[in-house]
């Protein structure tokens, strides 16, 4: 349990969180003390939806940087806060307008997709954007047949599997991910024979070839949730583990996943500082966050199909 110094930080936060009518919210990967301190836990897509809908003037947002830019987007009245603004994923620098433009000039009648891990400009770029939650069901709505999928290629590859249309897409990855090798994932399996493989769709086709389900990560909590086996091996970010332990205690996760050292930029203590001074505020240009407000309110229209 928590030591006595967090415990009291944990209620600093919970007191200030009342006087500034401020809510918390963590991404799955967060340190589990961040998790604990957080009004609401959850996956890309559920963290996007929830910008929408709370009441509060001030979100503090326990996550790397598109993710704050996206609340901030959907958004727009209110204060939203990071506690670590250098907490930025690598895959989202992988591409950029540029490249997106090249890409649209050499494939004039491509549909363009933006994964939400990416920048708000780029995002102002693309038709529509997508979560690891629906990725598959939102290139498949699409009346094109070629489609243009930035930047992650492991997601892409797993949706041009999944689809009849053309994916294009170019070189962008995620460095925790692509390092859940298919030859760890296959020994873990002969290990535990009974236990049930969920994986990421950021992980490479081959690894991907052992997935009993590849799902997003709380698409992971709600097949644990809803499943009557008992043992998982999960392939994902490790900080995955203290979510699906607390939703499913009775059951065994063996992780396969490396750890994001970007989510974990995110403390407690920053985050108590983010507050108490309501410093790191995210901000979007308002002519950029106007046109990748609409990718992502088209793509929150669709919902989840994990
Ligand atoms: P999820 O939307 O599945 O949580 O994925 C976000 C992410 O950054 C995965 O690495
Ligand atoms: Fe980005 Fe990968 Fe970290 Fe997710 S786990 S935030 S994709 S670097």
């Amino acid at each position: 349990m928590y030591t006595f110094a967090v415990k009291e930080l944990l209620k600093k936060i919970q007191q200030l969180k009342k006087a500034k009518n401020a809510v918390i919210f963590a991404h799955n990967y967060q340190r589990p003390e961040v998790q604990d301190v957080a009004d609401f836990v959850g996956d890309s897509f559920n963290l996007a939806q929830k910008g929408i809908e709370t009441s509060a003037d001030i979100i503090v947002f326990c996550g790397v940087n598109f993710m704050a830019e996206t609340a901030k987007i959907l958004a727009p009245n209110k204060k939203i806060l990071m506690p670590a603004l250098a907490a930025m994923c690598p895959m989202a620098g992988m591409v950029n307008v540029a490249k997106v433009r090249e890409l649209k000039e050499a494939h004039p009648d491509a549909a363009v997709v933006c994964y939400v891990n990416t920048t708000a400009d780029v995002k102002a770029e693309c038709d529509i954007c997508c979560t690891s939650a629906n990725a598959v069901k939102i290139v498949n709505s699409l009346p094109n047949h070629e489609v243009i999928f930035v930047p992650d290629s492991n997601l892409a590859a797993y949706v041009a599997k999944n689809t009849d249309k053309k994916i294009i897409y170019p070189e962008g990855f995620c460095y925790v991910h692509s390092k859940i090798l298919s030859e760890k994932v296959f020994a873990v399996k002969s290990a535990h024979p009974s236990a049930i493989t969920l994986l990421h769709p950021e992980c490479p086709p081959a690894t991907l070839e052992y997935a009993d389900k590849v799902l997003s990560t709380t698409g992971m909590v709600n097949f644990v949730k809803n499943s009557k086996e008992k043992e998982f091996i999960i392939g994902t970010e490790e900080g995955m583990i203290y979510v699906l332990q607390k939703h499913a205690p009775d059951k065994t996760f063996y992780c396969v996943g490396g750890q994001c050292i970007q989510q974990k930029k995110i403390t407690l203590q920053n985050t108590y500082e983010c507050l108490r001074d309501e410093k790191n505020e995210v901000t979007v240009d308002p002519e950029v966050a106007k046109k990748a407000l609409s990718a992502i309110e088209k793509m929150l229209k669709f919902g989840r199909n994990d």
